[in-house]
């Protein structure tokens, strides 16, 4: 299993490495310098505003993760393939209040497993294969107030499996196998505070009143669609607040018995949904004399018979206001459809293969304020919306229409919002617009404009604050094309094929906030100071994906954007244009308050560290995707509430800028598929705020040069680095595709205790072969110490090779000397006739001792060695005795 590693600890390389190390940690000690950075990794989730996100992992998780902190209040693990939930599996979680688990194969789940989630308020199960509800499931979840359990295939459910539920506001137990009332009754009795109930999709054939009586009088949301109930029985009063009740989509095919009598229920539903419902009229007809008097909203999507009776019947009912006839394929719309319809005020047919309407079809609506035509085949605007004087809102997109008439929207002078997007619309009339003096949002994108004209030149839209007029085939915004326009706020031209802007093409804009010129063929020549210096109110201009690509080395003439003081916001990223670039280091003059700064691929080979001087209050920055190679620290110093930095792919070879950029207030950094491999404590250690670091597809090195990344990494709490498990070594060659954080970095922390250990020990055991040696060896130690002064001024006389003066040395102790006075120098000078160097006759006065014995032994041809036997020194005189130890002696120049 990925999750359960550590067992392949590797032993690091290089042992001088941590020789080197231990002294760093030996001296951090002594200086007791104690690092506040901390951060942590979880293994296969990310933290993001205090949830742990977990979903969708790859590899698929198939079990509940071990590593969440205990302050997660949010908890995500939707999309996995966790087949079973655990006791221990939630067992530290106490602040959780929002759990997804759907989505997953989970078929078991521990006794337990939910009861130390004391603050859990929310619970989604949906989609996963639990088939029966046990007794203690639910234990614990006193504070839940929403749980989803909808497709599972539950067949059984114990009678107490709710009962700690007591909380419980919403239950969603649709698409499950249960097939008796019984059962949601044993349910929902123990849920007092229930108030939305779905228990659709299952296999319910009855629906008897008696069988839920007083089990949940709060109710005010219930769903029991597409059921195959045979029977349908409302005799006793239930369900005194509901509100919306839905009981479309049944798919008996038996003839169902329908028995709603004349009851108080359900006196409050205001929105009723009968959708595909297949039942007789008579029946349909007393149900809705029940709900009489409150019904507000009635839905009769895809129905497949009676639609203009039901129509006309719900229409009886003088609350009765919206009605969405969504899918149904109505294709024309006669005049007599709605004629009853007279209090209705909003009227949904999308998606109903609408072809022609009636130019009256609508005329008795006089109080219409919101028609719906979208996803239908009109191929121009009805005349039928024209007689609707009431109407605020009209939705015609995804229609088929190609043009646009100067009548159209004749009279319409109380519309606010004309959507007319996806269709096929090329080019808009001067006059079109004329009498829409109440519209504020108009929605023409994705069509095939290709010119404008005057349409909003003239001050006919004065309340429009929203235009959108993107996926357009628009190539040259005019001068002064929006010059009518004095309200409009947001204007989207992004995704045409605008190449040029003329000068003062936004004249007249002074109230808008919002630029979308994104996806366009916009290059720098068409960036000019004339263009933009109308939109003194302008909070985000979005330049992404277009051809601009400037190339300068310094500063630019006339500052493009330097009359946008209010902009916060400004986007230039992902230019088209091949070949590097330089951006001028005045291009953000005068953005004083820009807080955001895009500008991810654009090949850009570098920044000036003047660059942002113009932008104190910039917080975001997003430089991914370029050649920069290295940042210097100087770039970031006019720029100090930096809290998010973007940079990714652009080729670092370390993060050694962080030493002294000094951003102590940044809170997450991304910085992925660099070029750098070790990350140091220096780098890490000014970014005091940093909560969030993601540094995926780097490849590490795995040695001690990275000991503390991981350890700061595994072990601390307040920097997060995102799926750090995941990171791998690209160096040493032998670790290869190892993990980093599986490298082992014991023994790179060599603690001070066994430095000294080693240092004593070291220390004693010298101390040791020094008592021995001086106690044992002293002599030989006392010759060999000569016998190296010798060597040394042997070399030095080398060349000196005086005459030789005397025929032998004699070396003797200050004891034998009367013995050599008395004894040897009679026998060999007298007898022998050789010529003798004694010390203390022919010694040189104040030459130093060692230069005399070494003269002397140069310039003798032998050396005569005397030396004493302690026996002999004990006994008195044993002289005699001695002349074979001297004369064994005599046969080199040394003794
Ligand atoms: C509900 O949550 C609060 C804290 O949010 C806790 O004190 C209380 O004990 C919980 N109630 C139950 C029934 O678990
Ligand atoms: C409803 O409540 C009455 C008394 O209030 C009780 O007699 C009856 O059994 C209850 N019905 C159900 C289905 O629980
Ligand atoms: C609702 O009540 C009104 C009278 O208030 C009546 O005219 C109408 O027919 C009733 N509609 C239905 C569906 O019962
Ligand atoms: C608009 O209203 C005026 C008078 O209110 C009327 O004369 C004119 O015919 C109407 N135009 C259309 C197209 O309905
Ligand atoms: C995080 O670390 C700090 C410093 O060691 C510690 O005081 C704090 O309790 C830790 N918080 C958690 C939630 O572990």
């Amino acid at each position: 299993m990925g999750h359960e590693v550590k067992e392949n600890k590797t032993m690091p390389r290089g042992r001088a490495k941590y020789f080197k190390l231990s002294i760093m940690f030996l001296l951090l000690n002594i200086d007791n310098v104690v690092v506040p950075v901390r951060g942590f990794s979880l293994r296969s989730c990310r933290i993001s505003y205090s949830t742990a996100i977990c979903a969708k992992s790859r590899p698929s998780l198939k079990a509940v993760p071990k590593d969440i902190p205990p302050t997660v209040t949010g908890l995500d693990l939707s999309l996995n393939k966790i087949t079973k939930i655990q006791g221990s599996d939630f067992k530290n979680l106490p602040l959780l209040t929002q759990l997804e688990i759907d989505r997953n194969m989970i078929s078991q789940i521990d006794t337990g497993a939910f009861a130390n989630l004391i603050s859990l308020k929310n619970l989604n199960l949906n989609n996963n294969k639990l088939h029966e509800l046990r007794a203690d499931l639910f234990d614990g979840l006193g504070n839940l107030t929403e749980l989803r359990i909808r497709s599972n295939g539950i067949k059984v459910v114990a009678s107490t499996s709710f009962k700690s539920l007591t909380s419980l506001k919403l239950l969603d137990i649709s698409f499950n196998r249960l097939n008796h009332l019984t059962n949601v009754h044993a349910i929902i009795q123990h849920l007092p505070n229930l108030k939305d109930l779905s228990i659709y999709g299952n296999g319910f054939t009855t629906f008897n009143s008696w069988e839920l009586t007083n089990s949940s009088l709060g109710l005010t949301s219930l769903d029991v669609s597409q059921n195959p109930f045979g029977v349908f029985n409302i005799t006793t009063d239930i369900f005194p607040d509901l509100t919306r009740f839905n009981i479309g989509g049944f798919h008996s095919k038996q003839h169902m018995k329908w028995e709603v009598r004349n009851t108080t229920f359900p006196s409050q539903v205001s929105t009723l949904d009968i959708s595909g419902i297949e039942l007789a009229f008579g029946h349909m007809k007393t149900f809705l004399e029940s709900v009489n008097s409150s019904l507000i909203s009635m839905r009769m999507n895809s129905m497949k018979y009676n639609l203009t009776a039901l129509i006309n019947v719900s229409c009886t009912i003088p609350t009765m206001s919206t009605l969405q006839l969504r899918r149904n394929k109505l294709h024309f719309i006669r005049s007599n459809l709605f004629k009853l319809s007279i209090n209705v005020t909003e009227l949904d047919l999308a998606e109903s293969r609408i072809k022609n309407i009636h130019d009256e079809a609508f005329a008795s609506m006089q109080g219409l304020k919101i028609l719906t035509l979208s996803r239908n085949s009109l191929h121009s605007v009805p005349p039928a919306t024209k007689y609707i004087p009431t109407l605020e809102e009209l939705d015609l997109s995804k229609n088929n229409i190609t043009t646009l008439g100067c009548q159209d929207f004749a009279n319409m002078t109380k519309l606010k919002h004309l959507r007319l997007f996806n269709n096929f619309i090329s080019a808009l009339n001067d006059c079109v617009f004329k009498d829409l003096i109440q519209l504020q949002v108009l929605k023409l994108q994705g069509n095939h404009i290709c010119k404008f004209g005057g349409a909003f030149k003239k001050p006919n839209l004065p309340n429009l604050t929203q235009l959108r007029l993107n996926g357009n085939g628009l190539t040259t915004i005019q001068s002064e094309a929006f010059n009518g326009l004095q309200s409009l706020q947001m204007l989207s031209l992004h995704e045409n094929k605008i190449k040029n802007l003329e000068d003062g093409c936004f004249i007249g804009l002074t109230d808008l906030t919002d630029l979308q010129l994104q996806s366009n063929n916009i290059n720098q020549s068409v960036i000019r100071q004339e263009v933009f210096n109308h939109l003194t109110n302008l909070r985000r201009l979005d330049l992404r994906t277009n051809h601009i690509r400037y190339n300068y080395s310094s500063a630019m003439p006339n500052p493009p954007f330097s009359k946008l003081s209010h902009l916060q916001i400004l986007a230039i990223p992902g230019q088209h244009r091949r070949g590097k670039s330089l951006l001028p280091s005045n291009l953000l003059q005068g953005l004083t308050n820009l807080l955001v700064f895009n500008t991810r691929n654009t090949q850009l080979l570098s920044l000036s560290k003047d660059m942002f001087n113009h932008t104190p209050q910039l917080q975001i920055l997003d430089i991914s995707s370029n050649d920069i190679v290295d940042l210097s620290p100087e770039l970031f110093f006019p720029i100090q509430n930096l809290k998010s930095l973007y940079i990714s792919r652009i080729s670092l070879r370390s993060l050694d800028f962080l030493k002294d950029a000094g951003l102590t207030k940044l809170e997450s950094m991304q910085a992925r598929k660099n070029a750098f491999s070790v990350l140091s404590e220096d780098e890490m250690d000014p970014l005091k705020a940093l909560v969030y670091l993601d540094l995926l597809g780097n490849s590490f090195t795995c040695d001690c040069d990275n000991a503390w990344f991981i350890n700061w990494t595994e072990n601390s709490n307040k920097t997060q680095v995102f799926d750090a498990y995941n990171f791998e070594c690209n160096y040493p060659p032998d670790l290869k595709g190892m993990k980093l954080l599986d490298f082992d970095i014991r023994f790179c922390k060599v603690s001070t205790d066994f430095i000294c250990f080693v240092s004593t020990t070291c220390m004693v055991l010298l101390f040791m072969v020094v008592s021995f040696t001086y106690h044992f060896l002293r002599w030989q130690l006392t010759y060999a110490y000569y016998y190296f002064l010798a060597l040394l001024f042997d070399s030095k006389n080398q060349n000196k090779q005086a005459a030789n003066l005397y025929d032998a040395f004699i070396s003797y102790n200050t004891h034998d000397e009367p013995w050599v006075i008395q004894e040897l120098l009679p026998k060999l000078e007298g007898e022998q006739g050789w010529r003798l160097c004694l010390h203390h006759r022919d010694f040189e006065p104040g030459k130093p001792i060692i230069e005399n014995i070494t003269d002397a032994i140069y310039a003798s041809r032998k050396t005569i060695c005397v030396t004493v036997e302690d026996t002999s020194r004990v006994s008195g005189a044993p002289e005699r005795s001695r002349w074979p130890a001297f004369v064994s002696s005599m046969s080199g120049r040394t003794c």
